[in-house]
């Protein structure tokens, strides 16, 4: 049996920074609010022209983590790509890094666990390196979100949230005994799905259908979000498969040298702070510049934090996640 081990990282986001003033000039809202609500003070926009998509930007960050790894995309025998916001509805996003990258006939998959899909994404790369099948998995997740939200004073609650970028982390054959990723939990519960959704186009949901439903609103396909029911849970659930993580491993809070939370809400990631007791040292957050990225956002994070020096070689870093579906989990590594 193997163990798996994060051997590169890299990140991208957009050039185009908005801040909370740009965005009052669309909607009525206002840095205040945004910064005492989210802790958000700026987030990244791809822009008309600028080349980008969610596929574009993943595979600018899986470049990045791929040179760190000294790989080449011929040493990669697996893509895992998360993501809420793939380039088309099919094919997903992972054949188009296969193909950009100009890759071998490996297997892509697509993960659609939302903010907790980078999560999920490492939990399925880890089962395919442990089993030996393979020996290098790229797992990614990308957000095109500012494409897709409602920017007028309706759709503000949710809108001044979420942010574009990428992150990538390349995932490699480890002997066992030699740390890595310790475990992975993960968690779902449907009766939830409708708090945090974009139903629409779907197959339950096609555009003539929403059209016919609303005769007198705008086209609604844009994400809703039940802000204080999501926030409500979000914070037992973090807690609890952090708990799980440390309790499967013999570990403690205490052990804890970096813990890197999905960067749903910096009041979040504040509270589980509090409630663990972790000190700023042991948690990293960038949603002040970045906003919330969803699938990208623990990549991104967690690439920051590597690169500034938070995270040495033999510390034990946490990542654990938290959204739509509901779906959660955690991830133990050994660095
Ligand atoms: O990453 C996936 C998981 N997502 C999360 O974990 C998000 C969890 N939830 C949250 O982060 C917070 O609930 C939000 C940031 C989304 C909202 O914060 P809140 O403190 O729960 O605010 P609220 O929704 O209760 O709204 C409070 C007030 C309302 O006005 P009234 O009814 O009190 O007059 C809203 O209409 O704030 C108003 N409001 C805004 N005002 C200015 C909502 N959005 C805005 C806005 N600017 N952008």
């Amino acid at each position: 049996m193997y163990t798996s081990k994060i051997t590169g990282l890299g990140y991208y986001v957009p050039e185009n920074v908005v801040t909370n003033d740009d965005l009052s000039k669309l909607m009525d809202t206002n840095d205040a609010w945004i910064q005492e609500r989210t802790g958000i003070q700026e987030r990244r926009h791809i822009k008309k022209g600028d080349g980008n998509s969610t596929s574009v930007m993943g595979v600018k960050a899986a470049t990045l983590a791929l040179e760190r790894a000294n790989l080449v995309p011929n040493d990669i025998d697996m893509i895992v790509f998360a993501t809420l916001s793939p380039d088309m509805y099919f094919p997903g996003g992972g054949v188009e890094v296969q193909e950009m990258m100009g890759m071998r006939t490996i297997p892509a998959l697509d993960v659609r666990n939302q903010c907790s899909g980078f999560v999920y994404a490492i939990s399925v790369a880890d089962q395919f390196i442990k089993t030996g099948m393979y020996k290098n998995v790229l797992v990614i997740g990308s957000e095109n979100h500012s494409g897709g939200l409602d920017f007028s004073t309706r759709g503000r609650s949710v809108s001044v949230i979420f942010g574009d970028g990428a992150g990538a982390a390349v995932l490699s054959r480890n002997e066992a005994g030699k740390g890595g990723i310790l475990s992975t939990h993960l968690h779902s519960e449907g009766k939830h799905k409708d708090e945090l959704a974009l139903k629409g186009p779907s197959t339950g949901h096609w555009v003539p259908q929403i059209i016919a439903e609303n005769p007198q609103e705008d086209i609604p396909y844009y994400p809703v979000m039940n802000g204080q029911f999501v926030f409500k849970h979000a914070i037992v659930r973090f807690s609890e498969v952090i708990e799980e993580g440390l309790q499967a491993n013999n570990l403690e809070v205490k052990d804890i040298d970096m813990f890197i939370p999905h960067q749903a809400n910096l009041r979040i990631s504040q509270f589980i702070q509090h409630k663990l007791k972790l000190t700023d040292d042991q948690v990293f957050n960038n949603i002040q510049k970045y906003g919330n990225t969803t699938a990208a956002s623990i990549p991104i994070a967690l690439t920051e934090a590597w690169e500034a020096g938070k995270i040495k070689e033999g510390d034990l870093v946490v990542l654990a996640a938290f959204g739509s579906g509901f779906t959660w989990g955690s991830v133990i590594i050994r660095w």
